[in-house]
């Protein structure tokens, strides 16, 4: 990696803020925001359970047919898969599920890296996902990973939905939450875990205002 570019490592389980507050300090140090996040979506949306059945050749050779690309800083980046920006058909429960299942499989994991550390060399940028500063990114020098019980997150999510006018269920979405952070911390690979030298937030009891300004405390 050359040595004028910059990794921020931000991860964190579901809901817990990482998306709204990578953006933020990206657009604050004026450089791009990558939700890989958005990548195991994309292929837990592309290949759904059918990827589970498949051998880590046949897997790979799906997975060689995407490429992804980064552009634009801050709240203007915008990821883009075979050239298309990622739209919004990713963002529901369901696709989240199948993400959080595709992200067990080695060739789904190793591939992902790949292209996340090959991003990192053509653009300093805010890193957003589950092990960005564990395993991707060991070397970053800025790695934060936020907090939250399932509770304050599921109510977080509950507020949005209602104030986006949608329905939802309070009890069911801190169900799916609990779901997915089983999935997520208990995988053997990569699992959700802060890194070590990771400066850990807990935002139960801040706003977003609250972390943002003791994430920025710590840069220079
Ligand atoms: O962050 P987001 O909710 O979009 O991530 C969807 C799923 O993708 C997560 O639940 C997790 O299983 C997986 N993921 C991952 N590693 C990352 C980012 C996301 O395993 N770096």
């Amino acid at each position: 990696m050359q040595n004028n570019l910059r990794v921020v490592t931000l991860d964190g389980p579901a809901g817990v803020g990482k998306t709204t507050l990578a953006k933020r300090v990206a657009q604050e140090l004026s450089i791009a925001y990558l939700d890989t996040g958005a990548m195991f979506r994309i292929f837990g949306w592309k290949f759904g359970k059918s990827a589970q059945n498949m051998s880590e050749k046949e897997l790979e050779d799906h997975i060689a047919q995407y490429t992804f690309s980064l552009s634009g800083i801050g709240f203007d980046s915008v990821l883009s898969v075979n050239g298309a920006p990622v739209g919004d058909e990713i963002r529901t429960e369901e696709v989240a599920a199948l993400a959080s299942s595709v992200a067990k499989l080695p060739a789904v994991r190793n591939a992902l890296k790949r292209v996340q550390r090959e991003i990192s060399t053509q653009t300093s940028l805010v890193a957003e996902g589950r092990d960005m500063g564990s395993v991707v990114f060991p070397t970053a020098k800025y790695k934060f990973f936020l907090d939250a019980t399932a509770e304050e997150r599921g109510a977080r999510r509950f507020n949005q939905l209602q104030e986006m006018g949608k329905e939802a269920d309070l009890d069911r979405i801190i169900e799916q939450i609990k779901e997915r952070d089983l999935q997520d911390r208990t995988r053997t690979i990569a699992p959700l875990v802060a890194a070590k030298d990771a400066h850990i937030i807990d935002t139960t009891h801040l706003d977003i205002d609250g972390v943002f300004n003791s994430i920025m405390n710590f840069f220079d």
